[in-house]
């Protein structure tokens, strides 16, 4: 273990090595996460995700935005809802535990839906055309401001005209009683590990970007997760939005609809292109 290493502050955005959504264990875990139907965990609870799905079906109906990309679709919960509601459906991620579920899933139930195992920053997905893109539950918030500016690019490339890019963003009220920590313990067969280590954790403020890091010391081994989230006002999504090209942007309290207001720790955009 290198305790100058550990000492230094992180770089805005620096990325570890690992990424919790690909290293095979922790991936396993995020999957029991997604089909937790009960919780807010890497999907939200199942009321929620039904509510979602009844109000982005009802907006943009699949008369009018019959084909839809998801962009970080996980085990495919929200696409195969969509699938079933008679959209033309094609999810993509890069977890590759995800989407071999989501497509046993899909199989086993005859729905057909396009799944791609990607990176979204990497991947040229903006060479289809699509209706809608969806991007659920503040994926673009976990983004450097060179990616989230990456997506907004691709996304106005890959649409249709009139096509809708819709996502939602934690806001600073979701941050609001924020105090950063430092803490270890050791453990087995947890969330992190199956093996014994000694986990530090850290959470720091960056301005508007939070960093959670966590450190997995092994006898022989360390890994390390970064995990970051960038909140935003809707005013300043919505000069992003508009530089990138959007227009007609409308803010909602959530990706379940209702209206927004100061309060709330999650804002929704709907931005045409
Ligand atoms: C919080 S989960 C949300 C999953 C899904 N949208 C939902 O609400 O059920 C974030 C998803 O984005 C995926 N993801 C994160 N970064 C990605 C990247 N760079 N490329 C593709 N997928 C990514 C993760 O694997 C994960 O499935």
């Amino acid at each position: 273990m290198n305790i100058n290493e550990l000492n230094k502050k992180v770089p805005l955005f620096a990325r570890s090595e690992e990424n919790i959504w690909t290293d095979p264990y922790v991936a396993k875990q995020l999957l029991t996460a997604h089909l937790d139907e009960q919780a807010d965990g890497a999907t939200r609870n199942k009321v929620f995700v039904e509510k979602s799905v009844e109000w982005l079906t009802d907006q943009f109906p699949v008369t009018e935005y019959p084909k839809i990309l998801d962009l970080g679709c996980g085990p495919g919960i929200y696409a195969e809802k969509f699938c079933r509601k008679g959209y033309q459906v094609t999810g993509l991620d890069f977890s590759q535990t995800s989407i071999d579920y989501a497509q046993q899933s899909a199989e086993l139930q005859t729905l057909s839906i396009n799944y791609v195992c990607a990176d979204y920053l990497k991947a040229d997905w903006q060479k289809e055309r699509y209706d809608l893109i969806f991007m659920i539950y503040c994926d673009l918030g976990v983004l450097s401001h060179q990616g989230q500016r990456c997506i907004l690019q691709k996304a106005a490339q890959a649409l249709n005209p009139g096509g809708k890019l819709v996502f939602d963003v934690f806001t600073p009220e979701r941050y609001k009683d924020f105090v950063p920590t430092q803490t270890w313990q050791i453990e087995e067969n947890s969330f992190w590990s199956v093996e014994t280590c000694l986990h530090l954790q850290e959470s720091r403020q960056y301005s508007r970007t939070y960093l959670d890091a966590h450190h997995l010391i092994y006898q022989d081994k360390q890994k390390t997760f970064y995990i970051w989230e960038t909140v935003f006002t809707p005013e300043e999504m919505i000069q992003e939005l508009t530089t990138t090209g959007f227009k007609e942007i409308e803010v909602y309290k959530s990706i379940a609809g209702d209206l927004w207001g100061a309060d709330d720790e999650t804002a929704c955009f709907a931005a045409t292109i």
